[in-house]
């Protein structure tokens, strides 16, 4: 079963119909309080673009940062309208509300191939308790309901769930459609060999993912400062190294079960703080001293990594391999970047789990080497896990 798309939508569902349309938006600032990374905003330019094109009224919805259920100035949607006026080509208006009778008004006034985006949902009360009476007025302001935030489908809002109830066709955007095939199509059928690279600071945060992936996987990569409880439950010395000790009889028992398929750094970049890069050094993993902490996975698994990456057919990739921010503490987090992009270059389908690993690709400009980076970052984690994601659970299936 797959979710039916824009694509599905008829001239009937379209033209001089309002489109209300769930983006994600959620965008960093610069200092001047301008949008500092666009990236998600023009992931949502193609599913805009066709609504527009295809005679629609296209009414925009979005969150911004973490408002507490009420208007916060600090959270306001402006300075992205500002950057989308800069971005699209058409009339684009703004509205400082979300709801209600002048928010409705708007909708109805808008020219078709014109675009209306609306203040911040997460300025409502209702929206993260998924309230009914909010679905029903933010149903209010559209024919036809396009969900194109997969950056936020992990979320049972509202604007991403409850809205679905009170107003159909509720259909997926084309990023999102691209997002769910890139993602889900490397879960169910991926061509081998599969491996997967998972990095991070806590095993915690990955574990389900592990279980998820270890299963359909070749090879799984371990990275990042997860590696060391890992080191640990095998019996090494890890020195200052972040360990979560509530976690060894997991990642004993993951050890015992992976067999081969769990590959962990032979070797490791320590220092005595991730300050103290000049007096960075490589030892084996038995070798952590007390006093000093891994901050990257050594040349020795560098090398192993960037072989089994660059002969694979789908590299799925989640979580950085040591302090990237910081220098030298980049070297296996860049090497994986590069790796990476030679397997596309090779054919592979290689993708990008979103979070910190789609900020290492971008600082390495290796973004267009890649055959899909995603925009979500807890989203691609939770659909990695295997979770159904209540945004997509809300849309019509054929
Ligand atoms: C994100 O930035 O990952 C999404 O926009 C979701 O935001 P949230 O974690 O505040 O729900």
């Amino acid at each position: 079963m797959t979710t039916r798309t824009i694509r599905d939508l008829s001239a009937a569902d379209l033209v001089g119909k309002r489109a209300l349309v769930r983006v994600d938006f959620n965008v960093p600032l610069d200092d001047t309080g301008a949008v500092g990374d666009d990236t998600r905003i023009m992931a949502a330019m193609p599913t805009i673009n066709s609504l527009l094109d295809r005679g629609a009224k296209v009414v925009l919805l979005a969150h911004f940062g973490r408002p507490k259920g009420a208007p916060d100035a600090k959270y306001s949607l402006a300075p992205v309208a500002v950057r989308l006026k800069q971005l699209l080509p058409r009339p684009v208006h703004f509205l400082g509300e979300t709801i209600g009778a002048a928010a409705v008004a708007a909708t109805h006034a808008l020219p078709s191939g014109a675009v209306l985006l609306l203040e911040n949902t997460r300025f409502l009360a209702g929206e993260e308790k998924n309230d009914e009476t909010l679905s029903r007025q933010l149903a209010e302001l559209g024919d036809v309901y396009v969900n194109d935030a997969f950056g936020a489908a992990h979320r049972a809002h509202a604007s991403t769930a409850g809205v679905t109830q009170y107003c159909r066709p509720a259909v997926a955007g084309l990023l999102m459609e691209k997002e769910l095939a890139y993602l889900g199509g490397a879960l169910a059928a991926p061509e081998r060999p599969f491996v997967a690279i998972l990095g991070g600071s806590k095993i915690s945060g990955k574990i389900d993912v592990v279980e998820a992936l270890l299963p359909k996987v070749d090879h799984l990569l371990i990275g990042g400062a997860m590696a060391c409880t890992f080191f640990r439950a095998m019996g090494f010395e890890t020195g200052n190294s972040l360990v979560e000790p509530d976690r060894l009889e997991m990642a004993k028992d993951l050890l015992a079960r992976a067999g081969g398929k769990l590959v962990l750094p032979v070797d490791a970049v320590i220092a005595p703080s991730m300050d103290a890069g000049r007096s960075a050094r490589v030892v084996g993993r038995a070798s952590i001293p007390a006093g000093e902490a891994m901050f990257d996975i050594g040349p020795a698994s560098v090398e192993q990594y960037r072989a089994l990456i660059e002969s694979a057919r789908t590299v799925l990739w989640n979580g950085p391999m040591g302090v990237f921010e910081k220098p030298p503490f980049d070297v296996g987090t860049f090497a994986v970047a590069r790796a990476m992009a030679v397997a596309t270059d090779r054919g592979a389908t290689t993708i990008i789990g979103g979070g910190d690993s789609a900020a290492a690709v971008a600082v390495a400009g290796l973004e267009s080497n890649m055959s899909h980076v995603s925009t979500g970052g807890g989203a691609s984690l939770e659909f990695l896990e295997g979770k159904e994601l209540p945004g997509v659970a809300a849309l019509d299936f054929r």
